[in-house]
């Protein structure tokens, strides 16, 4: 064998091996961001999850009128699936929450909820989607769209979450 028909041999191998390990490394960056994707059946039974709080009366931080807080007699319910706590302050994705907010006339009930997303969902929202849902969990609509999104409601629901201190949940740490 010629010393060149060596040299390209060798030339090649180590090129192979190269490709190789570039392919493992692009492997492991693809590997898809795990992601949680709500749908009719995740609020299901969300009555059995844990009950972490029960609010009642006006709390500042719902400046008056977000989930009826300014109707004194109004509590808010707030259920966590597995009651899921915040890892290093960030909470891990599918972390789910539902709030019912009623009264004993049942002038007022409402229920909504938080989807932890991932996967680079909204970023500027941590990744969680809201939603406004039904009493037998599925997801509400309104003329035919479903009510769910980051920016629910006009961004209300993100921007007001924003200043909660753990990771966009208020009632949770
Ligand atoms: C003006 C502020 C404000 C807006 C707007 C708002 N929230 Fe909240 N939300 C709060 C506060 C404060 C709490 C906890 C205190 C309470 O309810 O008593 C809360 C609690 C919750 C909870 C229970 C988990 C937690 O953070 O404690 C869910 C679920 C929730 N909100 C969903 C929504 C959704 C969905 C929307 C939009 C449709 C929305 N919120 C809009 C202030 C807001």
């Amino acid at each position: 064998m010629k010393k060149t028909q060596l040299l390209a041999i060798v030339i090649t191998s180590a090129m192979a091996v190269v490709a190789f390990e570039s392919c493992k490394k692009t492997d492991s960056k693809t590997t898809p961001a795990e992601e949680f994707v709500a749908n009719d059946s995740t609020f299901k039974d969300f009555m059995t999850w844990t009950l972490v709080k029960t609010n009642q009366g006006p709390d500042p931080a719902l400046g008056g009128v977000a989930h009826s807080g300014n109707d004194s007699t109004v509590k808010r319910d707030v259920y966590v699936k597995n009651n899921q706590k915040a890892i290093n302050g960030v909470y891990p994705v599918g972390t789910l929450v539902v709030k019912h907010s009623y009264n004993p006339g049942a002038t007022v009930n409402e229920y909504t909820a938080m989807v932890k997303r991932g996967n680079g969902f909204n970023p500027s929202g941590g990744d969680w989607e809201y939603f406004v849902i039904m009493m037998d969990g599925k997801i509400a609509t309104d003329n035919g769209m479903k009510l769910r999104g980051a920016d629910l409601m006009s961004g209300m629901c993100k921007g007001c979450h924003a200043g909660a201190t753990t990771d966009h949940l208020y009632s949770q740490k």
